[in-house]
């Protein structure tokens, strides 16, 4: 059996995943028409060769240039069913996603309309398809505290459909402990939280999320092997990691996918996940990204099996949940 069909075959779970960076060329193009809204590009393969980065500031500028033609609820019920039924071809059983609810309002979207959509997508995921789901919304971090307090005031209607809140966007010069505030609040509504941290950043900010923003979970954390107590840390309280091998490549995270901190993040006893991040943008959804540090790295079928398992243990699922996929 090749590694692509070993790959293919085994249940995954999703923990990273911006639902805006889902959004394929051929949909954006599609969606803008019928909103008569005009993209900065003549067509889909223009496009395309944009995508070409060298840090994160530079996708995010085309990301939510992207996004900016999202209107309708349609819209964004349309955004995150492609991404469920593509998944489902993917063997993907749960999903935990992002999305950036200021990305939208800032322009006039409410935030109903929003996520009215997204969550419709996943309920009919979950009935049609039996892909379960969590979501959690991410404060744009480039921005200032009291818009993410706005934010999380919109959010509390929802809080439901709301499993956690995250921190995303441009990293530098935005720690973590500028939205302490924010986070200690939405804690104290019932959120769990999360944040990126250590992408490009350096590992203080790690250090920041876990202790200020109380984080059960760390987007990226590639930077935690800067610092041997940070490591031992996380490894102690097994506070997940979710990396995402492609994003780090494209975005200049890393020069190259063999020198992936992955297996030396699993000989330190890292409970780390695989993911995607944003997929339209980065050339991978889940298996694309498996398979390129399965082969950069010489990964052992019994390593990816790990990376599986582990997945699902980082997951947000109930143990009851847990047992019945694992
Ligand atoms: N928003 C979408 N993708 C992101 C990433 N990789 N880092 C920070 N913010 C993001
Ligand atoms: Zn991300």
């Amino acid at each position: 059996i090749s590694i692509e069909k070993f790959i293919a075959g085994i249940p995954k779970a999703e923990l990273h995943l911006h639902i805006e960076g889902t959004f394929e060329p051929e949909l954006m193009f599609t969606i803008a028409r019928r909103n008569n809204l005009k993209i900065n590009y003549s067509n889909v393969d223009a496009l395309k060769k944009a995508y070409r980065f060298n840090n994160l500031q530079e996708f995010l500028d085309i990301y939510y240039a992207g996004a900016s033609v999202l209107i309708h609820e349609q819209d964004f019920y349309d955004l995150t069913w492609a991404y469920i039924t593509k998944v489902n071809e993917q063997n993907v059983k749960h999903v935990e996603i992002f999305f950036d609810p200021q990305t939208h309002t800032n322009r006039g979207i409410s935030f109903d309309v929003v996520i009215n959509g997204i969550q419709r997508a996943l309920i009919d995921g979950q009935r049609k398809l039996g892909i379960s789901f969590r979501l959690i919304m991410c404060f744009l971090r480039h921005l200032d505290e009291s818009s993410a307090f706005k934010t999380l005031e919109q959010a509390l209607p929802y809080k439901k459909w709301i499993s956690g809140v995250g921190l995303d966007s441009s990293e530098v010069g935005n720690p973590p402990s500028k939205f302490q505030k924010v986070f200690e609040k939405a804690i104290e509504e019932g959120f769990l939280t999360v944040a990126h941290a250590g992408e490009e950043g350096p590992s203080s900010y790690i250090w920041e999320a876990i202790d200020l923003l109380k984080v059960i979970r760390v987007d990226h954390g590639n930077r935690c092997l800067d610092d041997d107590i940070l490591v031992k840390k996380l490894a102690n309280l097994q506070i997940p990691l979710t990396l995402c091998p492609l994003s780090n490549l494209e975005l200049k995270v890393v020069p190259d996918l063999k020198e992936h901190p992955l297996v030396k993040m699993m000989e330190r006893n890292l409970l780390v996940t695989i993911n995607s991040d944003d997929p339209a943008y980065f050339g991978g959804y889940m298996n694309e990204n498996y398979l390129a540090v399965a082969q950069a790295l010489h990964l052992s079928k019994k390593q990816i099996v790990q990376l599986a398992k582990n997945s699902f243990e980082a997951s947000w699922l109930s143990k009851p949940e847990k047992q019945k996929i694992m």
